[in-house]
């Protein structure tokens, strides 16, 4: 079985972690386990989100850097298995695995090549990927995110970020991700105000701003922890279901 990939995109600090480990949890909950979570983002911080401890993440994305350490008699591919299996954290319905900081200005290409290696070396058939990554316009433009099944790009919902959707829309188109389908999700709306998004398909989600999200992350707790009843969880939860149609996996 293949796993549906679900890559999370938007603009730095629009909520791209917080969204991912909500989306996490809601899939573990509806049984589309297990789920590989994977925090792409070097500033990685979504096992706090989710509340896993993590000793070490896959390191250098560098292809040189990588294979330079391959131990002799091993070949490629049984290296990057066993730095795999090294690296996974296991959690409640998901393995956790944090890619780590990129070397240099090295080549992005790699990171994808190396989770692909990675997923195939791997026993476990994952029925989700989620990745959350740093990709704003740059990363995007840069092919940091291969090829996804579902591109959730992620925004607040001002005209500048409904802008900024649009536009990483059409550099996604343009890198070749027409097999790809773009969801959006309107993040941090406060009151009911007519979010209409003037040229841009109905979202998939608005997440309402949630006082118990920013609770949890000044106590530095696991946004995954907020309580059951929380507005953010309830929309999170309709927005796996989307997800989960896409795929084509029947909803519990
Ligand atoms: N719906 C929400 N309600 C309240 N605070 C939120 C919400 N979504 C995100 N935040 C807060 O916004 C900040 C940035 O979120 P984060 O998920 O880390 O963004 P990103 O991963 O895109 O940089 C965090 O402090 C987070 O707690
Ligand atoms: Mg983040």
């Amino acid at each position: 079985m293949t796993p549906f990939t679900v890559a999370v995109a938007g603009k730095g600090g629009t909520g791209k972690t917080t969204i991912s480990a909500l989306l996490i949890d809601a899939l573990v909950r509806e049984g589309m386990i297990p789920v590989l979570a994977v925090d792409a983002d070097p500033n990685a911080n979504l096992n706090e989100a989710l509340g896993i401890e993590v000793a070490e993440s896959l390191g250098s994305m560098r292809e040189d850097a990588f294979t330079r350490n391959i131990p002799p008699g091993m070949s490629r591919n049984e290296y990057i298995g066993l730095r795999f299996r090294k690296v996974l954290v296991e959690g409640r319905g998901f393995d956790l695995l944090v890619m780590g900081r990129p070397e240099g200005s090295g080549c992005y290409c790699f990171a994808n090549d190396l989770l692909s290696s990675c997923m195939r070396s791997l026993e476990r058939d994952y029925r989700f990927v989620v990745i959350d990554t740093e990709a704003g316009l740059e990363h995007i433009s840069r092919g940091t995110i291969g090829h996804p099944d579902v591109l959730l790009i992620v925004s607040d919902p001002g005209a500048r970020g409904v802008r900024t959707v649009g536009r990483i829309r059409e550099l996604a188109l343009s890198l070749g991700l027409d097999g790809t389908s773009m969801l959006t999700v309107y993040n941090r709306i406060r009151g009911d105000a007519p979010y209409e998004t003037a040229g841009i398909p109905h979202p998939a989600a608005y997440i309402p701003e949630d006082p118990s999200i920013t609770d949890a992350d000044l106590n530095g707790r696991p946004i995954t922890g907020i309580p059951a009843d929380s507005p953010a969880r309830a929309a999170a939860d309709s927005l796996a279901k989307v997800v989960i149609r896409r795929s084509g996996q029947p909803l519990k």
